[in-house]
């Protein structure tokens, strides 16, 4: 039972601990959403490492969609990848410009997930043969597996983005999200209106 005289406080002296200085942030809105580093919350570095992770796919599939367009039999699915490569290459840009928004430098971090999704990709053209419609179907899902990683990274990133308050972060990764949900249409389009029943005649 110890009470200590000082347990009695006088209402008005409540305070945990006066900070003595408190006026560092006086100016107030300094918390400056671009600058973060180094005391950066748990969430915020979380973000940083899953940016260097997308960032690290999208470098993959910028040397991945050239070996597809090639292997695709029809000339629709070799222009839909080669639209999709140009996109890709605006994709790496605009995460570069996201690393300097939070204040890093461009950082790629192996992604194990396309990583494997891009060898399977090309475990499926070794595995088909060269000038047939099977071929395509094979490519089509191989791709549609790498644009829902895509989709699923995009959209969780971009809601983790607006939690952190990094609105215009969020706004770039939003811009992407809609280019990969259309190619995935657009995949989906090839597959039911040809590629689907030429391979199922072959
Ligand atoms: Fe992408
Ligand atoms: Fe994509």
């Amino acid at each position: 039972m110890s009470t200590t005289a000082n347990n009695k406080s006088t209402g008005a002296a409540h305070s945990h601990a006066a900070s003595p200085s408190k006026s560092n942030t006086a100016t107030g809105r300094n918390k400056s959403a671009a600058g973060s580093k180094a005391g950066d919350s748990k969430l915020e570095e979380f973000f940083h490492d899953e940016i260097k992770d997308i960032y690290w796919a999208e470098k993959k599939l910028v040397q991945t969609l050239p070996k597809m367009a090639k292997a695709a039999t029809s000339s629709e699915l070799k222009n839909a990848f080669t639209e999709h490569l140009g996109q890709t290459k605006e994709h790496v840009a605009r995460l570069e410009h996201v690393f300097e928004l939070l204040g890093h430098k461009p950082q790629a971090k192996k992604c194990d997930a396309m990583k494997g999704i891009t060898e399977e990709g090309a475990s499926i053209i070794e595995d088909t043969e060269d000038g047939t419609s099977t071929r395509d179907v094979a490519l089509i899902l191989a791709g549609q597996k790498a644009e829902h990683y895509e989709i699923a990274t995009y959209g969780g990133l971009a809601q983790i983005a607006r939690t952190l308050g990094h609105q215009d972060v969020a706004k770039i990764l939003e811009t992407t999200l809609k280019e990969e949900k259309e190619t995935d249409q657009t995949l989906t389009q090839l597959a039911e209106t040809s590629v689907n029943n030429d391979a199922g005649a072959e």
